[in-house]
């Protein structure tokens, strides 16, 4: 389904801040897979979602999607077909178009020209319906800004918005990180939701290790622009969070740090 053959993206090159953030890195995700993907701070996980989405062409490697090599693709082209959400709750959304306008906007394909028709009464009907779904209430405000919404609610308007045309690919790079715990939880329950109904491919980067262990069926660890570790099935389900963080530090030859994880309980790190 998604492919990536050997990608290496080094930045400032040839200068005295060269940084190798994807060495010379593969992975390949089937249909329907969820990965999860967890690393210390720099390992290169955002640059992975980067090179995905076309952000910046890789100096080197292949990227395929649903076997059609995308490598050269340019991003808006891509984001025809996969959807990101980002860890900052200001970054899907219009805060000056109203809850419905935002989803109308990603219902007609981003096509100004569409937004009309995609503001009519069935379509207007979907989106309410979608939204009753979460159980925040927000089927009732889709005339409200969505600048006056908190970040988690934003939050869930970013992630129909991304997928109320289901995408071949979903991308989330920390999504619940800049919000509280219970908004956290909640938003992780809306994601699990929507990524089973619509049967999506999904990858999902977090700093909560325990989060990425129980969601989805596979983890990647990545250090130094590379995956040091790769598990899924029985191997996933009977390893621990300690087992995990040994592994890390074997393979990595450090401790895992990520300072989002000051702001998580300890126990679920
Ligand atoms: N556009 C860029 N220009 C220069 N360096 C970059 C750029 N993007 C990323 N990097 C560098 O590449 C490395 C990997 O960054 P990346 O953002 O992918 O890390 P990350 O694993 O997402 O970390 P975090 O957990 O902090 O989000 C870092 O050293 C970063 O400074
Ligand atoms: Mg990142």
């Amino acid at each position: 389904m998604l492919k990536l053959e050997s990608v290496s993206k080094t930045f400032s090159k040839d200068t005295p801040n060269e940084h190798k953030a994807l060495d010379n890195l593969s992975l390949a995700v089937d249909s329907g897979e969820f990965v999860t993907v967890v690393g210390s701070n720099g390992a290169g996980k955002s640059t992975l979602f980067n090179a995905i989405c076309g952000t910046f062409m890789v100096d080197a490697g292949a990227i395929m999607l649903d076997n059609k090599d995308i490598t050269y693709l340019p991003d808006f082209k891509r984001a025809r077909v996969i959807g990101r959400v980002f860890q900052d709750p200001m970054k899907g959304t219009a805060p000056n178009l109203t809850i419905e306008e935002n989803l109308a906007l990603a219902y007609s394909g981003g096509n100004g020209r569409m937004l009309g028709f995609a503001l009519n009464s069935k379509a207007v009907e979907k989106f309410r319906t979608e939204l009753e779904k979460f159980g925040m209430g927000l089927e009732n405000r889709m005339k409200t800004k969505v600048g006056l919404l908190s970040g988690g609610q934003r939050q869930a308007v970013t992630l129909l918005m991304c997928t109320i045309v289901p995408p071949r690919l979903l991308l989330l790079d920390e999504h619940t990180a800049a919000l509280d715990p219970a908004m956290s939880d909640k938003i992780m329950e809306i994601t699990k939701d929507i990524v089973k109904s619509n049967n999506l491919t999904t990858i999902m980067i977090t700093h909560n290790l325990n989060f990425a262990m129980r969601t989805g069926t596979r983890t990647i660890m990545m250090d130094s622009g590379k995956i040091i570790l790769d598990i899924s099935g029985e191997e996933r389900d009977k390893m621990s969070l300690s087992e995990l963080l040994e592994l890390y530090s074997q393979r990595s030859d450090k401790v895992f740090d990520n300072d989002r994880m000051l702001l998580t309980k300890r126990t679920e790190i």
